[in-house]
């Protein structure tokens, strides 16, 4: 038995500055003109190699055929130049390759961007010496690795080698890393983790004119390289977040749904997902109000087969990723502007989707296209779930917005898929959901939806974490419902459910082993960003697409651990611009802490061990309101609270409650209640508070209706 919290309010003085710390982890570059870092390899005769590169002095010097292939030692993007001071002739030719991972490079192209083959070297006829450019077409926005090709007899030198790093391409050249969040642990592994995915966040942000990059996927030879370049305008403004910076560079809200929240996290870049979410509505139906795969750019010229493939094409989840891209935008920033002036799209969206829906009360799935998975249709269990949050969301947005017509509807509508998917799609000897009634397969998106949109009880949820796990390989969780594929994206939302389902280890395990030892750790990879997707085996090989080399290895998609980390682990739940709920997950984390500033103010928490327990502290906005839940320890024990809160009434304030774990004699405001029964769904929060769904079970305390301010929380073992 739990002996009783004492929880004390009182004034508490609080001196920590908000600055952003662990800078030290930040990969982003201190400006855009970048070397290479050192010399991956060297072919032919090639005196000083490392010359041009960081640590190197004096040209280098390519004599006869031969190659160097430079280390930027991370993925990063931009044009590059090259200074040529001498040549031997004016008929000397230099190619130009690039790839993300060491498995593609070569003299004769780079990685991928089309279907087929590779992608063509870029070939610059020296006449003399001078500054040789790439055009900005040829923006690359994503390489680790730079190779210098001289294919004829004489020589040049090169006396200095660059790439102008266009990524972020509005923040000022020397601000790349004025990061506004931050995460630290005594896990070096997640440190790395988060990080790592905030920079593959920031290299998805492209400018907004270097966007499209499939230009020839009509392509039809595998053995000659195409022809590559994007000078799509994306957005109306100077950025865009797309998908990939290397591919497809274009705006894809699936994308969006793992993202955009870990833009907010870290670098609150809100005008470039404002711009691009635009772009979104502006490609929505206006009869119908079926909203894009991907975003139509603002300008494309020549017109290519996949941009009008892209106009009829309709995908139920992601028209649904757009409507949540919204509540995501909307949820940092407190738009609530932008939020009403899309409010009338957001309900035709959504009316749309509803169409779908039949008398079994699940929506049925006419078109195939996802996330690149198969067999999406009918009954799917993902559909539904996304169906169902984006239903609870829209109850909340309508509160946000004073336009509560629809309120019941949306409401009842929600219920009802619940209730139809746990009748017609939960298999419980297997403790997964079918992927729909016409099969046995289990898929990971529908079940870790499941939990997230709370179609799921918390028991199924606790089993659900289990049988995902159980299924883990050695280099991820896999996507049966896609192959053979191991799915980053699908494996983010994987996590949030792990840490729903009171299963924070899980989560914090499937980081290291996935994204650290693996994604980051492979020498195939860059060591920097994260890979769009591959194959159960640990071969390069994403089942969805034929050509290897066309993975993207930067993809936003993938960067879901940047969410977990500091909404789950850290526990910084941003519920809307006025309310919150702090509620640390740590596993065995022996500390953690994150923090970031976002429009409507700032956010901080810390959890460390103590000797005799743990001590939480956590920082949140003036004018917020919010609720603080602590996971009961196995010890016998009692939590202080004490918050400095401005705009209090001044006066210091004590609560106490006694009595077992089932029956705490709370106050009002203090309730006990267990964290399975947990109301509050991954930044969803309707018009009621948590403690409407208070129940008694053990588990976990939850204080509502603490005013924004500075907390610490004393968790003593007796
Ligand atoms: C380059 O070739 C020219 C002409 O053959 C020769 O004079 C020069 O020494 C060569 N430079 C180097 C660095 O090998
Ligand atoms: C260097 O030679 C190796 C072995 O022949 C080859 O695999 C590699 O592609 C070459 N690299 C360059 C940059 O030419
Ligand atoms: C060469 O030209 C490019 C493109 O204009 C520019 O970014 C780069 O700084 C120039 N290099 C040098 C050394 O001036
Ligand atoms: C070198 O490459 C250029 C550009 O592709 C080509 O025009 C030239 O013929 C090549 N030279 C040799 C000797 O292969
Ligand atoms: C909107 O959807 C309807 C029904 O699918 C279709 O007939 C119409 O062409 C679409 N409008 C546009 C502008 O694409
Ligand atoms: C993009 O570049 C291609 C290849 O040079 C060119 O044909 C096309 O007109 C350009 N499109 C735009 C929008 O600039
Ligand atoms: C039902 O799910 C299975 C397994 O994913 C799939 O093969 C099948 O195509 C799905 N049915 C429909 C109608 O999409
Ligand atoms: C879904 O709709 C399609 C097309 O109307 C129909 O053929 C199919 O039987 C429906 N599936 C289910 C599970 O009702
Ligand atoms: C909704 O109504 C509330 C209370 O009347 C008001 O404060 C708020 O500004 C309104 N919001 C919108 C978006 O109209
Ligand atoms: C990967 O990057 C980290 C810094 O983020 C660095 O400490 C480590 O040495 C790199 N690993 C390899 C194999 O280069
Ligand atoms: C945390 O748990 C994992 C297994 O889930 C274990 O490998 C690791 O050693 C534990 N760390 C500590 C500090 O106990
Ligand atoms: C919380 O602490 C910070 C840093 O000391 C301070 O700037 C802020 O005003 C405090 N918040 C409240 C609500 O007292």
């Amino acid at each position: 038995m739990t002996r009783l919290p004492v929880v004390i309010l009182t004034s508490f003085l609080s001196v920590t500055a908000f600055a952003v710390p662990y800078a030290e982890y930040i990969l982003a570059p201190s400006q855009r003109d970048l070397s290479p870092v050192s010399v991956h390899q060297a072919n032919g005769t090639v005196i000083n190699a490392a010359g041009v590169t960081t640590s190197g002095s004096g040209g280098t010097t390519f004599n006869s055929v031969s190659a160097v292939t430079y280390d930027y030692t991370k993925n990063i993007g931009g044009l590059v130049s090259f200074v040529i001071s001498s040549s031997s002739d004016s008929e000397q030719y230099i190619g130009i390759s690039f790839t993300e991972s060491s498995m593609w490079i070569s003299p004769d192209g780079c990685d991928a961007t089309q279907n087929i083959a590779i992608d063509e070297t870029l070939w610059f006829k020296i006449t003399g010496p001078g500054n040789y450019s790439v055009e900005p077409l040829h923006d690359r926005g994503g390489f680790r690795y730079l190779n210098v090709y001289h294919n004829t007899t004489g020589n040049v030198t090169l006396s200095h080698l660059q790439t102008y790093f266009t990524a972020m391409p509005h923040f000022p050249d020397d601000g790349l890393r004025d990061y506004t969040g931050y995460f630290h642990s005594n896990d070096e592994k997640l440190n790395r983790v988060w990080y790592a995915g905030a920079y593959t966040d920031q290299l998805c942000t492209i400018p907004s004119t270097a966007g499209n990059s499939l230009v020839d996927l009509d392509a039809t030879d595998p053995d000659v390289p195409t022809v590559w370049w994007s000078n799509s305008t994306l957005t109306n403004g100077s950025s865009a977040f797309t998908d990939g910076p290397k591919r497809d560079k274009l705006i894809w809200p699936g994308d969006f749904a793992i993202s955009v929240p870990g833009v907010f996290l870290s670098t609150d870049d809100a005008i470039t997902v404002k711009l691009s979410l635009q772009q979104l509505f502006a490609s929505q139906n206006a009869t119908t109000g079926a909203l894009p795969w991907f975003a139509q750019p603002v300008h494309v010229f020549p017109d290519n087969s996949f941009m009008d493939f892209g106009k009829v094409v309709f995908s139920f989840n992601y028209h649904l990723f757009t409507l949540l891209g919204l509540h995501n935008y909307w949820i940092y920033t407190g738009d609530d502007e932008y939020l009403q002036n899309n409010w009338n799209r957001f309900k035709l969206g959504l009316n749309y989707s509803l169409s779908f829906v039949d008398a079994t009360g699940l929506a049925n799935v006419t078109s195939s296209f996802d996330w690149l998975r198969v067999g999406m249709g009918g009954h799917n269990i993902e559909a539904n779930s996304i169906l169902k949050h984006t239903l609870d969301v829209a109850v909340a947005l309508a509160y946000a917005v004073n336009d509560t017509s629809h309120v019941a509807s949306w409401s009842n509508a929600s219920t009802a898929i619940a209730s139809a998917a746990n009748t017609l799609l939960w298999d419980s000897t297997a403790s997964l959901y079918k992927d729909n009634e016409t099969t046995t397969l289990h898929p990971q998106d529908g079940n870790v939806w499941s939990i997230i949109s709370g179609i799921a009880s918390a028991n199924q949820s606790t089993a659900i974490s289990s049988a995902l796990a159980a299924r883990w390989g050695p280099y991820g969780a896999p996507a049966p419902e896609a192959g053979t594929t191991v799915s980053p994206f699908i494996t983010g939302f994987e996590l949030q459910a792990h840490f729903l389902a009171g299963q924070p280890q899980r989560a914090i395990d499937l980081m290291r082993f996935m994204w650290a030892d693996f994604m980051l750790g492979d020498p195939r990879m860059t060591n920097s960003t994260y890979i769009e997707g591959y194959d159960t085996s640990g071969a390069l090989h994403y089942p969805a697409y034929t050509d290897d080399a066309r993975i993207s290895h930067s993809h936003g998609w993938s960067s879901g651990p940047v969410l977990a980390l500091s909404t789950f682990a850290a526990g910084l739940h941003v519920l809307n611009a006025s309310s919150w709920v702090a509620h640390p997950q740590p596993g065995n984390l022996t500390n953690v802490e994150a923090g970031f500033e976002v429009g409507h103010g700032k956010y901080a928490a810390n959890y460390s061990i103590t000797a005799g327990g743990a001590k939480y502290t956590f920082s949140t906005p003036k004018g917020t309101k919010g609720s603080l839940v602590l996971d009961v320890p196995t010890c016998n024990g009692e939590f202080a609270i004490l918050g400095n809160v401005s705009g209090n009434d001044g006066h210091s304030k004590s609560k106490r409650g006694s009595g077992h774990t089932k029956s705490f004699h709370w106050s009002k405001q203090i309730k006990h209640r267990g964290f399975e029964a947990s109301p509050w769904r991954c930044g969803v929060w309707g018009p009621s508070s948590p403690s409407a769904h208070s129940s008694a079970n053990d588990g976990s305390i939850t204080i509502d209706g603490l005013a924004g301010g500075n907390y610490t929380v004393d968790i003593t073992c007796t």
